[in-house]
């Protein structure tokens, strides 16, 4: 059963995440774009839809507009989601021993990759936490929501919980959790770490990657094919007969 679930599970969803997302990626690029249109005010030129671009990712520019709570807890998410992510590779990958690049002594490094990962984990919880209650109480919000909108918050819920959980009380090594996933990449897979709450975040992770292709959670890649960015209706355009 461990090795059902700790060897030849995760292979099967990276296969479908994989080729879910090469499939989304494939539908959109094939839609025909027969007319330079796109929404006012775009940039005029491909810098300015490149600064266009970081502004946007980064500081969610076009939310502010909208409204500056929306704004922050969709910020606050977003952001913490990052360092968490960036922190998880680094962590994990390097044993905690990222920050020795920088002249820190091997137990400052470990210190503060437990920090830097609490911190973003506090902060994710609480972004996430927002957008929960948002969602739950605004009667607009209730009115537009589908079971989807549930899914992935109830998806990402149960990983930062789970995750907050080993942090704060009943942590797996680095190491464990290191020799797997490199056990999984090198095709010499070892046994899954021996930690029920390792075990459920890292089944969720797994969920969500087989959900995330068909969620609105594509809306991360999606804003990279999004016409406001990818055409420039200003540059001539060549009509092929
Ligand atoms: C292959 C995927 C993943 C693995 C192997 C993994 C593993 C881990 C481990 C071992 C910890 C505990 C760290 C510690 O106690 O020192 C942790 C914590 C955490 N994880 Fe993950 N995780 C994965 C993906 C994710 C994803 C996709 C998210 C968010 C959506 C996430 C969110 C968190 C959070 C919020 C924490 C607590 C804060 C922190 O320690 O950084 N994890 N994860």
């Amino acid at each position: 059963m461990s090795s059902l679930f700790g060897w030849v599970i995760p292979y099967i969803v990276v296969l479908l995440f994989l080729g879910g997302m090469l499939l989304r990626i494939m539908s959109w690029l094939k839609i025909p774009v027969p007319f330079k249109l796109t929404v006012f005010p775009c940039p005029k030129t491909r810098a300015g839809a490149a600064a266009d671009l970081v502004t946007e990712s980064v500081g969610f520019k076009s939310l502010w507009r909208g409204g500056k709570g929306l704004w922050f807890m969709s910020w606050l998410f977003h952001i913490s989601l990052a360092f968490i992510l960036i922190g998880h590779f680094f962590g994990i990958g390097f044993l905690g021993q990222q920050f020795t690049w920088i002249g820190a002594t091997s137990e400052q490094s470990l210190e503060l990759s437990v920090l830097f990962g609490t911190y973003a984990g506090v902060a994710l919880s609480l972004g996430l936490l927002l957008l929960a209650i948002r969602r739950i109480t605004s009667p607009t919000m209730k009115f537009i929501s589908s079971f989807a909108d549930y899914l992935v918050l109830v998806l990402l819920i149960g990983i930062v919980g789970s995750g907050m959980y080993m942090r704060m009380f009943h942590g797996v090594t680095y190491e464990a959790v290191h020799d797997y996933l490199i056990g999984l990449i090198t095709f010499h897979p070892v046994p899954l770490p021996d930690n029920m709450a390792f075990i459920f975040h890292f089944t969720l992770v797994q969920l969500l990657l087989l959900y995330f292709p068909y969620s609105k959670l594509l809306h991360s890649c999606g804003i990279f094919f999004s016409r406001w960015l990818i055409v420039r209706p200003h540059e001539r355009q060549v009509i092929i007969k």
